[in-house]
């Protein structure tokens, strides 16, 4: 699916978070270390704007992406020339990540953990690859708690969502997915248990944007 979205993948991001998916992808920054040796790997990269939003601001060590997808690959690494920002990318699996143990300073995994079909092993394979004192930034969508709110994101995400993601992607079936992902995902509360069940000592539920978006900020 992320193959056959490629080519509109970063224009309908934009577009469909009304501008607003950088700012919630540099919410990370506020919680990173104080350190500019961290290496970083971004699982389901996509076309790497999540790496690019924190390395644009903040220096790391070394910066690796992980996906699934080999054309949004492509566009990440495009992209990371343009930018001339030196990160690699390769195919890889958040399931099984072809990396070592207590390799990675800081994971992040944006608008991916929806997508995966056993989210316990990716959070328990993230924990693999982290260091000792290792953290985690996992960023997604969520359903917010205020009732009128949760009302208008339901339209939202049932109509607006389906015809603009449809209309400009030429896949509505695409941006159908994208709706029920996040209405089927579990509440922020039911998420941090299932982190918390992987071994993460600790766990920071930070609501962005009334809570249409959640960042789970995760230590080792
Ligand atoms: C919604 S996109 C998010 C991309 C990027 N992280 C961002 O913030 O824009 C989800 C990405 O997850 C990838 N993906 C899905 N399952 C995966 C898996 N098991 N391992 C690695 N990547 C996966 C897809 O190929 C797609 O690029």
């Amino acid at each position: 699916m992320f193959d056959r979205i490629s080519p509109s993948y970063d224009r309908l991001n934009r577009l469909l978070s009304l501008g607003f998916d950088l700012s919630w992808r540099r919410k990370i920054l506020k919680y990173l270390p104080n350190s500019k040796t961290l290496t970083l790997i971004d699982l389901a990269t996509g076309s790497g704007d999540q790496i690019f939003a924190l390395a644009s601001k903040h220096p790391f060590g070394s910066i690796q992406g992980f996906d699934l997808s080999e054309k949004m690959l492509f566009l990440a690494l495009e992209k990371a020339k343009k930018k001339e920002i030196p990160a690699s990318f390769q195919l890889g699996s958040a399931l099984a990540i072809p990396t070592d143990d207590e390799t990675a300073d800081i994971v992040t995994l944006s608008f991916g953990i929806r997508n995966m079909t056993d989210r316990k092993k990716c959070l328990r394979e993230i924990h693999r690859i982290l260091k000792k004192d290792g953290s985690a930034y996992i960023l997604d969508f969520s359903t917010p708690k205020n009732p009128l709110l949760k009302k208008l994101h339901n339209f939202y995400l049932t109509t607006m969502l389906p015809f603009l993601g449809g209309l400009l992607s030429k896949d509505r079936k695409s941006y159908e997915y994208l709706g029920s992902s996040i209405q089927a995902f579990p509440s922020p509360t039911a998420f941090a248990t299932e982190i918390e069940e992987s071994g993460f000592s600790e766990i920071k539920i930070i609501p962005i944007q009334f809570g249409i978006v959640t960042l789970y900020a995760l230590k080792k």
